[in-house]
């Protein structure tokens, strides 16, 4: 009888289903951990892995080992590759940080966590100052798409994700975004709106590598943390919202260096 009871157990476990509840539940453990500068919350996997602008290196020398006060936090969840991704500014301290982080679940078993994949920009860093970004994206909309129809689909996401990015070595790609009439985009800390204008066409040969991908259809965003390579070797994080098949904001996160 206790052995059907540890089968079943482990049946439930195996299948179980990896839902957006749990994926912002486990985002949040994510946001506590930061604001109090303690991993001791964090449950991870035993082949957990911590990366920060592209390098991996021990979750105790990166930024959860000091607290921050978060002046905006959002996170958005991709219920099919099982990961969350997370925004924070602390434009108020000492050492202002704009930071994006993915967080990835391996076999859709939300109770742990396998990878916290971060991408940090601080002062120097790339149009970086703060308070201005903390300004631009207080005023956005990032409540749910509450109508189904004016959802993107998984499909249309990647494809706006992979073009932007594509845009600096395919000179086709920026005619390819469906861009939005009152679409912001917030690079660092330059504004540009509509975001349609001044875009790169083509000219690098490097394709900017790396693509990490966390696809939400209830927000309609998708992120791409990736290396930058079409214009240095950078960490960055491109974050696209398509409302009703047009995009509406684009976030850059743009660190200088690796590591
Ligand atoms: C995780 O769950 C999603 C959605 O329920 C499903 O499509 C996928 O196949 C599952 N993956 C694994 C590794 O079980
Ligand atoms: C950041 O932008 C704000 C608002 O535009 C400005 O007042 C401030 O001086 C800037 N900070 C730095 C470090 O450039
Ligand atoms: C969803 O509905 C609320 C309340 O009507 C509205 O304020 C919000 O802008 C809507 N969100 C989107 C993304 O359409």
């Amino acid at each position: 009888m206790k052995v059907l009871v540890a089968i079943a157990a482990l049946v439930t476990a195996a299948s179980a289903d990896c839902t957006r509840e749990s994926l912002l539940a486990s985002a949040q453990t994510y946001i506590d951990a930061q604001k109090a500068g303690s991993t001791t919350g964090l449950k991870l996997s035993s082949s957990f892995k911590y990366q920060q602008n592209n390098k991996e290196r021990a979750i105790s020398a990166g930024l959860l080992a000091t607290p921050y006060k978060l002046d905006l936090v959002r996170s958005t969840a991709d219920t099919v590759a099982c990961a969350s991704y997370t925004m924070w500014i602390s434009a108020s301290g000492s050492k202002p940080y704009v930071v994006g982080t993915q967080i990835r679940h391996d076999g859709n078993d939300t109770s742990t966590i396998s990878l916290i994949d971060t991408v940090a920009a601080t002062t120097g860093d790339l149009f970086f100052n703060a308070s201005k970004t903390l300004g631009y994206i207080q005023k956005e909309d990032w409540t749910p798409i509450n109508k189904t129809e004016s959802m993107p689909s998984r499909e249309l996401l990647k494809k706006v994700g992979d073009a932007y990015l594509d845009m600096w070595t395919d000179s086709k790609a920026a005619d390819s975004i469906p861009w939005g009439t009152e679409c912001e985009r917030v690079e660092g800390s330059q504004y540009t709106s509509p975001c349609g204008q001044s875009l790169p066409h083509g000219g690098s040969s490097k394709p900017n590598g790396m693509r990490r991908y966390v696809i939400d259809e209830v927000t309609g965003s998708v992120d791409v943390l990736c290396q930058f390579d079409s214009l240095g070797t950078m960490p960055d994080s491109h974050e696209i919202r398509v409302i009703d098949g047009k995009v509406k904001y684009v976030h850059t996160i743009t660190a200088l260096k690796v590591g």
